[in-house]
């Protein structure tokens, strides 16, 4: 058993926190946000992740895993303090705002009193764990010594903590070996892959691995487009790729794009710093602009079906940036309903578990209590989010509620042959 303490309880420092716990380590998560750590402590959980509710009880009851605010507490007696805060884009450039690690080590700093090391588990630019160990010197009072480890998170929202306790590969980055070596002990359970290496391969081991997704979808949608205009499917040419050995199955599925709090921002930031350095990511640009034209496409084909969109009603089914979650951070919903809203289109919208997050960032869209909801009085439905259930939905009575049987499938869920013999207008992405 080892003392862990995870400095941002948010979707990765409340998972790996709780996963850390559930290995029989004591674990303290620790959050500047009172209302959040009062929430956990009350017995309640401030997001939805598949299977956290449970092992969160579990071993908050075990007496393994508990919550504060305070870093004298949280750090007092941990042997590894684990910084899991945010690292947003920074406006416009697109950098990433490093403001909440800053903050975070300069707390860690103070509080230092005892030797321990500091593991980043935040996605931070190349060059980050040299500044924690900076500002911690600085702040620090004490002779306390301290190392810091990078230890990027790849776990996905929506089966994080299935992620967290199966992980492909564990990173780890460092100019102390030692230290890095310690760090691995903490993962020697879960039987993976561990690598070790130096700071700025560990952190840039993350910013390629999801640039490289992030790739991957931009290209078949790229793909996806093509595909349309010749008459091809691109879900049957993705299946054919993926048996390809070299190319494989996975995300290669045409869609509205990536979205979510890490593939935009992540590729963003790698963007940034290969500009600032002098390079030219140019592919990464164009995995950018494709992304946010499968957005505009998808609203694009609503219109084409039609015609202007004022004073229309246009149905969303899904909010959630991906299946599973209810994280709304850069998710396609949102850019598609505002681009409704700014042609005077009515929105009406539903998802199983992202609406209360939804009606803070959308006020002005009509929420509903299910699917069939959302299709009553539509001129179009759109898929946003691939949740299982609108996968079997009764499509004679969502046709029956809807004003016009226009569905535009941006996840391309349902087969589009069956829905136009129902009489439905359908299109897909990608398919003709
Ligand atoms: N969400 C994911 O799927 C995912 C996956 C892999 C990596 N990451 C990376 O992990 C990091 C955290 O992401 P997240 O989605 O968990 O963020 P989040 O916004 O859900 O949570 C971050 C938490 O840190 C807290 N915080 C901010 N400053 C703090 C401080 N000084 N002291 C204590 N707490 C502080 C915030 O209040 C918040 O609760 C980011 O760098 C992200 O890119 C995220």
């Amino acid at each position: 058993m080892r003392s862990i303490c995870v400095v941002g309880t948010g979707y990765v420092g409340l998972v790996t926190g709780t996963c850390f716990a559930e290995l029989g380590n004591q674990v303290t998560c620790l959050d500047v946000d009172e209302a959040k750590i009062a929430l956990l402590n009350s017995g309640k959980l401030p997001i939805y992740e598949p299977g956290l509710a449970d092992l969160v009880q579990r071993n908050f009851n075990m007496g393994r895993l508990r919550f504060t605010t305070s870093y004298a507490e949280g750090m007092a007696a941990a042997e590894f303090v684990f910084i899991a805060v945010n690292t947003p884009s920074s406006g416009d450039n697109g950098g990433a705002d490093l403001r909440f690690v800053e903050s975070a080590a300069k707390s860690i700093g103070r509080h230092l009193d005892h030797d321990l090391i500091i593991v980043n588990k935040s996605t931070v630019p190349i060059g980050t764990g040299d500044l924690v160990a900076s500002i911690v010197l600085a702040e620090r009072k004490t002779d306390a010594r301290f190392s810091v480890v990078s230890n990027p998170e790849f776990l996905r929202e929506g089966s994080a903590v299935a992620d967290c306790l199966n992980p492909d590969r564990v990173v780890l980055g460092s100019t102390n070996r030692t230290a890095a070596e310690t760090v691995a002990g903490l993962y020697l359970s879960l039987r993976c892959p561990i690598i070790i290496t130096d700071l700025a391969t560990a952190e840039m081991i993350k910013y390629a691995s999801n640039a490289m997704l992030a790739t991957r979808i931009s290209f078949i949608n790229e793909i996806a487009e093509v595909c349309e205009a010749l008459g091809a499917d691109v879900k049957q040419v993705a299946i054919g790729m993926g048996y390809d050995k070299r190319i494989g199955s996975s995300f290669l599925e045409a869609g509205l794009g990536y979205g979510g709090s890490c593939f935009p921002k992540d590729v963003k930031a790698l963007m940034h710093m290969a500009s600032t350095q002098g390079c030219h990511p140019q592919m990464l640009q164009a995995v950018t602009d494709i992304n946010s034209d499968q957005r505009k496409r998808a609203v694009d084909k609503v219109r084409n079906q039609l015609g202007r969109l004022e004073g229309k009603h246009v149905g969303l089914l899904g909010l959630a940036f991906k299946p599973n979650t209810d994280d709304m951070r850069e998710a396609a919903a949102v850019d598609i309903a505002n681009m409704l809203l700014a042609e005077g289109a009515h929105v009406r919208a539903y998802d199983p578990v992202a609406m209360e997050v939804a009606r803070g960032l959308l006020p002005n869209l009509t929420y509903c209590h299910d699917a069939y909801d959302v299709a009553r009085g539509c001129d179009a439905l759109m898929i946003v989010t691939e949740w299982n259930e609108f996968k079997q939905l009764d499509m004679e009575r969502v046709k029956a509620v809807m004003r016009q049987p226009v569905i535009v499938d941006g996840r391309n869920i349902y087969d589009g042959t069956t829905l136009r013999e129902m009489g439905f207008t359908y299109q897909g992405t990608g398919r003709s």
